[in-house]
């Protein structure tokens, strides 16, 4: 089974409406005759609707950085999957490391979550990843092991039909290391097993898991070469359209 890349820009904190709309714009003019990978930005919620008119009709797809898991109510601060869809968005993170740094995301949430968005036609993409810590004390296999079985219990195969994870080492993130191809190779081999073991053979083929952590456009090639890597979730060098261009050409 082929499975189309995904290369994936996330825009954390950054960029008012209206340079989100403008970067938007540029990346959607620079993406014209991309082919054969899916391309999408995330962009803060407030973004979300100018950024979709920007680029409605492009290559060019959106996704938000999360959802709640209720549909509505006295959830202060907090946006429903279907409130996301109507904004425009196709996509959502799920437990993005800093989510859970920060903001106390568990794996019980990533679950609510996960079925919450594909209730609301919403791709997940669901981040997991180990700590420095984890790695130094070889336990990188139980903790991936732990976020996929529990922020994917109890979901259905037909739940996880569109399913992407982004395999996000915390200490590749934002600091300029990027795991090596050989940590890439083992750990996305490691986690399309865990699929296989834990849904089925089909669901773990279907599956799109996507390498992030420091990619740049030096660095994308080697990493997109590795069998398991279908596509990339970046962050700072998704910001500059024109350096994400060369990304997303990572061939
Ligand atoms: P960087 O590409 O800035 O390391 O961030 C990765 C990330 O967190 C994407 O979700």
């Amino acid at each position: 089974m082929s499975r189309t890349p995904l290369i994936a820009g996330n825009w954390k904190m950054h960029k008012s409406g209206a340079e989100a709309v403008a970067e938007a714009k540029k990346l959607a003019e620079l993406c014209t005759d991309v082919e054969g990978t899916d391309i999408m930005i995330a962009p803060t919620n407030l973004s979300l609707p100018l950024v979709a008119k920007a680029v409605e009709d492009t290559a060019v797809k959106l996704g938000a950085q999360n959802l709640y898991f209720e549909k509505q109510g006295a959830f202060t601060g907090e946006v429903s999957g279907d409130m996301l869809k109507a904004a425009g968005a196709d996509y959502v993170l799920i437990g993005h490391s800093e989510r859970r740094q920060f903001f106390g995301d568990t794996d019980e949430w990533v679950c609510q979550k996960t079925r919450a968005a594909v209730e609301s036609d919403l791709i997940p993409v669901v981040c997991i990843g180990e700590t420095e810590k984890d790695r130094d004390e070889e336990k990188t296999f139980f903790v991936l092991d732990k976020q996929v079985t529990d922020g994917l219990k109890g979901s259905g195969l037909d739940e996880l039909k569109t399913l992407v994870l982004a395999y996000e080492p915390v200490w590749a993130i934002g600091t300029g290391k990027t795991a090596s191809v050989e940590q890439v190779e083992e750990v996305h081999r490691f986690l399309r097993k865990i699929l296989e073991e834990k849904f089925s053979k089909d669901l773990a083929e279907r599956t799109r898991i996507l390498y992030g952590g420091s990619v740049n456009p030096d660095n994308v090639k080697d990493l997109m070469s590795v069998e398991d890597v279908d596509g990339a979730l970046v962050g700072g060098a998704s910001l500059d359209a024109d350096k994400f261009i060369n990304i997303i050409r990572y061939e």
